[in-house]
């Protein structure tokens, strides 16, 4: 579990019921630990009192929730109170929220993960778009050999069969890695807006040290909702959807000293210039062929 202080409400000191989650955390995996050594009978006592004071607990949250959600003033703090971290996370284990499919993506893979490093393989999972799970697999999980299929089946079955927002998975290549952008994709030809290239403007309009959303269409039709980043005069081009749930990225917060972009939904933080999720290992902003020309900025939109 990961380690956050619960601050007090507005008007109240901080003290008077600020929490270290890390010591709660701790705590509890410390007593589920020790549960582990009692002897079969004492661990059935323990379970049962674990599971009807966990009944209780959500008794009580079902209640307060189901009181909040019809008070019209109340729901608004519900809808504040669920994004908060701790509380989210209280939810989601009596069952009351769903997880986030990222979330909850990941969570199903810990299950299968032991199988597939058993055989020397891993997964990661990059995004979920339009019920399609993106994965990028390891090791012994890549090639066409009966024991890789086997372990793909094993990610997909997993992924579509426990998150009911996944109806499908699509394996991303491994190489290059999604932060590079080939070469050869950066050239710009002699007729840019037959290879995909969108003109979007000169480099001088897009604002230093913020970032700018736009509409680009390319000759072939293709369309796509990008934000270019422009931190410290340095341009970089992604598809305007945060990897956490898809949301866009208009007024996420760029923060030039620490080189970040924080995503103003859920507070998913990357990279500025690579586009990195330094919040969620793995997951990454999609990145989209930039090239500054003649003053002249242009970013492939299409092939
Ligand atoms: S959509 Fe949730 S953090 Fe961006």
């Amino acid at each position: 579990m990961s380690a956050t202080t619960v601050a007090a409400p507005t008007g109240q000191p901080p003290d008077a019921i600020a929490v270290d989650f890390e010591s709660l955390a701790k705590r509890v995996d410390d007593a589920m630990a020790a549960l582990e050594s009692l002897d079969e009978s004492a661990r059935a006592v323990a379970d049962e009192v674990k599971a009807a004071v966990e009944a209780i607990h959500r008794a009580g949250l079902v209640t307060i929730v189901q009181r909040m959600r019809a008070d019209e003033a109340a729901r608004a703090v519900l809808f504040d109170l669920v994004d908060d971290p701790v509380v989210h996370l209280l939810l989601s284990l009596h069952e009351i929220v769903r997880p986030d499919p990222m979330t909850h993506a990941n969570r199903v893979l810990v299950t299968v993960r032991p199988q597939l490093q058993s055989h020397g393989g891993d997964v990661t999972l990059v995004r979920i778009e339009d019920g399609i799970a993106f994965v990028r697999l390891d090791g012994a999980c890549n090639g066409c050999s009966m024991s890789s299929v086997t372990l793909r089946n094993l990610v997909e079955s997993a992924l579509v069969e426990d998150v009911p927002s996944i109806t499908g998975v699509e394996v991303l290549p491994n190489e290059p890695s999604p932060t590079l952008i080939p070469l050869e994709s950066l050239r710009i030809g002699p007729d840019p807006a037959s290879e995909g290239w969108v003109k979007v403007g000169p480099a001088a309009s897009l604002p230093n040290d913020e970032l700018t959303a736009l509409s680009l269409s390319a000759q072939s039709g293709q369309q796509a909702e990008i934000i270019v980043v422009n931190a410290g005069q340095r341009l970089s081009a992604y598809r305007n959807e945060c990897a956490h749930q898809g949301l866009p990225l208009d007024n996420a917060v760029l923060d030039i000293d620490n080189g970040t972009l924080t995503c103003p939904w859920h507070g998913f933080c990357y990279d500025a210039t690579s586009g990195e999720c330094l919040t969620a290992p793995g997951a990454q902003l999609e990145q989209m062929p930039l090239r500054v020309d003649s003053g002249e900025v242009w970013v492939r939109v299409g092939t």
